[in-house]
């Protein structure tokens, strides 16, 4: 079989930037309306939230599911939360993350400027 159309396309191809997940983006668009600045009723402030303990902010009423979760939020933690908050902390108030994986890596980026 002689594919030489195929096969400049996809020189072509791979010759245009791959596009960089946009972490920032994805939080204004998929976080924000939940995660203020500041706690509120809604959500968490979620500054220096990478690397703090679980549910360890003072000025946020946490469910018991998210609270009964020993440790940090390491990149793992992170992860397996956005992943399926349900899952990693059964009872949590959050009801979903992110879906797309690119995504998530990029929003856990984004997460870490948050100081
Ligand atoms: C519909 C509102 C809502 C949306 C949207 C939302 N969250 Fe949350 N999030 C919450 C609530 C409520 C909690 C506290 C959960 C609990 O107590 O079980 C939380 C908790 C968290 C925590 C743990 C905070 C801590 O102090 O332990 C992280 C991290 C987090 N969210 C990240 C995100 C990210 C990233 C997004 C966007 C992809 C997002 N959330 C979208 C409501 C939301």
């Amino acid at each position: 079989m002689r594919l030489p159309a195929l096969a400049f396309a996809f020189v072509t191809l791979s010759a245009t930037p791959v596009l960089a997940a946009d972490g920032a983006k994805t939080f204004l668009l998929q976080c924000k309306s939940c995660h203020a600045a500041k706690s509120s009723l809604m959500g968490p402030a979620l500054t220096g939230v990478a690397g703090a303990k679980i549910a360890g902010r003072a000025d946020f009423a946490y469910s018991a599911g998210l609270k009964a979760k020993a440790g940090t939020w390491s990149d793992a933690n992170l992860e397996a939360y956005l992943a399926a908050p349900t899952k990693f902390a059964p009872g949590s108030r959050m009801p979903q993350g992110v879906a797309n994986p690119a995504d998530r890596v990029a929003v856990i980026g984004y997460l870490k400027t948050l100081k």
